[in-house]
């Protein structure tokens, strides 16, 4: 999962920057800079491809990053210097705020809040894409061979279209991510008509856009960004709970082909295969958390998920039985074989340093301790993989659900950490639940299972989980840092 985490996170910066990077200016008399410039793209195009090959895997994840780097540093120069002729003061009051609200943004951002700043970037490369679709349409800055116009025009409303339902469906993924908004699928009657009416309107603007003239083009060009916005902020409205990342990465994926569709406005190579680098890595993520969700892709699209069926928490029959930090420790004191399953609440509580620190002792007095990774844990791709480096977990005892489930079975003792959706049997056992069919991480068959949250509320989805009420379940509440930390420190003293 890690893989198409990175992936996706590079892809979408490299869409942000080559949005940015990319002016709708090519100079026609500057052979010997473009021929450089052209040489420069070729390699940092091919440095990009090395790039998400480097963070297809942790270990050479950060190479991966650093080839991104010099790419993204070579494009942007070679753009300065070989492609472009002029405009540089112009170009550095837009870049200079820019790179340096970036900067700050990146670095003040935690790593909770990474899915709305994902979500905020990919609108903004929706925006690049209209705008240089807009301003294309009004000043090529190419020369257009007669024989092309109509591929031209074609190339900017595709681009534009494309970009505007970008534009606010990230919008909206935004507001939902940031809970300004509810995260509830809001379903209007006959939603999928309602969208095919608009789409249909939309090709009816793009036949009256390449009928006329430039000045009389605008009309259509501008009436259909305003349908394709409205498209885009109806698909992302429509779909909730748990599917929520695919949208992410379906955006991402849109953000691409934005940009592509821009590289063609301007006949930028580098443009046009960046882009197309991150439209595929983003539809083949979305189509991989697809899969981790047991959803077929044309049903997320389509919306609706996430408002109906489930149990909730009241309906749930039996018993929750609780432990304190003590019985806690002792369980783990006489457990061999430990897994520890993280989740969303391990990330909001920070809990993460302190765990690594009691997966250490663990190790010293020769337990198997492992850690179960949900591909969805958390809010965004690979959020568990990034917390656990971050807290210098070793890599090789981090394994994927897929890896690990069918030895929950033989495990001693669980430790759910944070967790809820990706542990719910009912996602198995409830064929009504808005998660049913989900693969999740199976901890109820282990021999003792210790879950710890700070109550019986529900997760993301939004569907009780009936492992709470399990006969080898045992809860302890309270947040997930302060008791990490008592069971570190209790596990210390017993040295
Ligand atoms: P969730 O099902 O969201 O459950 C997290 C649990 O953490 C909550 O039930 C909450 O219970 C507990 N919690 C919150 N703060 C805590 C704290 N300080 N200490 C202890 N516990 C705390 O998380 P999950 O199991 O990781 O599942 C992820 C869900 O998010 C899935 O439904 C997934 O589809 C969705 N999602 C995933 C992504 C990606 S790409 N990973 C993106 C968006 C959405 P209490 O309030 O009772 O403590």
């Amino acid at each position: 999962m890690g893989s198409f985490t990175l992936d996706e996170h590079l892809s979408h910066s490299l869409g942000d920057w080559f949005s940015a990077a990319a002016p709708p200016m090519v100079a026609q008399s500057m052979p010997v800079n473009q021929s450089l410039a052209t040489v420069a793209y070729i390699v940092a195009a091919v440095l990009f491809i090395f790039s998400l090959a480097g963070l297809s895997h942790q270990t050479t994840a950060r190479r991966g990053n650093s080839l991104g780097i010099i790419g993204m540093l070579l494009a942007i120069g070679a753009t300065l210097f070989g492609v472009m002729s002029g405009g540089y003061t112009w170009l550095a009051i837009a870049i200079v705020p820019a790179v340096l609200i970036g900067a700050v943004l990146a670095n003040r951002v935690p790593i909770k809040q990474m899915p709305e700043m994902v979500a905020i970037l990919h609108s903004f490369v929706g925006l690049a894409a209209v705008l240089v679709g807009i301003s294309s349409h009004l000043e090529p800055g190419i020369t257009v061979p007669p024989g092309e116009q109509l591929i031209h025009e074609i190339e900017i409303f595709v681009g534009v279209f494309i970009g505007a339902i970008t534009f606010t469906g990230s919008i909206v993924a935004f507001l939902k991510f940031r809970e300004t908004i509810s995260g509830r699928a809001v379903l209007i009657p006959g939603r999928h008509g309602f969208n095919l009416l608009l789409a249909v309107i939309c090709i009816g603007l793009g036949i009256w856009f390449c009928r006329v003239d430039t000045a009389a083009a605008m009309t259509p060009l501008l009436l259909m960004t305003a349908i394709a916005g409205v498209i885009g902020i109806h698909i992302v409205m429509a779909i909730g709970g748990a599917d929520m990342p695919v949208v992410v990465s379906m955006l991402n994926s849109y953000s691409g082909w934005a940009a592509a569709a821009a590289g063609f406005m301007l006949k930028n190579h580098l443009l046009i295969v960046t882009g197309a680098l991150v439209g595929s890595s983003g539809a083949i993520l979305s189509y991989i958390m697809c899969a981790a969700m047991n959803r077929n892709f044309l049903s997320v699209i389509l919306g609706g998920f996430g408002n109906t069926g489930g149990q909730s928490a009241d309906a749930i029959e039996g018993t929750v039985k609780e432990f304190n930090v003590d019985e806690t420790v002792d369980l783990l004191n006489e457990s061999q074989s430990i897994v520890i399953v993280p989740g969303y609440g391990m990330a909001v509580a920070q809990a993460q340093h302190s765990l690594a620190e009691i997966v250490q002792l663990l190790l010293k007095r020769d337990k198997e301790v492992r850690f179960a990774i949900h591909p969805v844990a958390g809010r965004l791709p690979g959020h568990m993989n990034v917390l656990l480096a971050e807290a210098n977990v070793p890599y090789d005892i981090v394994l994927e659900m897929d890896e690990i489930n069918e030895d929950m079975s033989d495990t001693d003792a669980i430790l759910v950490i944070g967790a809820n959706d990706i542990v719910n049997p009912a996602a198995l056992d409830d064929p009504n639940s808005p998660i049913a069919g989900m693969p999740v991480i199976e901890v109820w068959t282990a021999k003792t299972c210790v879950v710890m949250k700070r109550g019986l509320a529900t997760g993301y989805a939004g569907v009780g989980n009936p492992l709470f009420y399990k006969d080898n379940t045992f809860m302890l509440f309270g947040d997930a840092k302060k008791n990490v930390d008592a069971i570190l420190r209790a596990l210390e003293t017993a040295q």
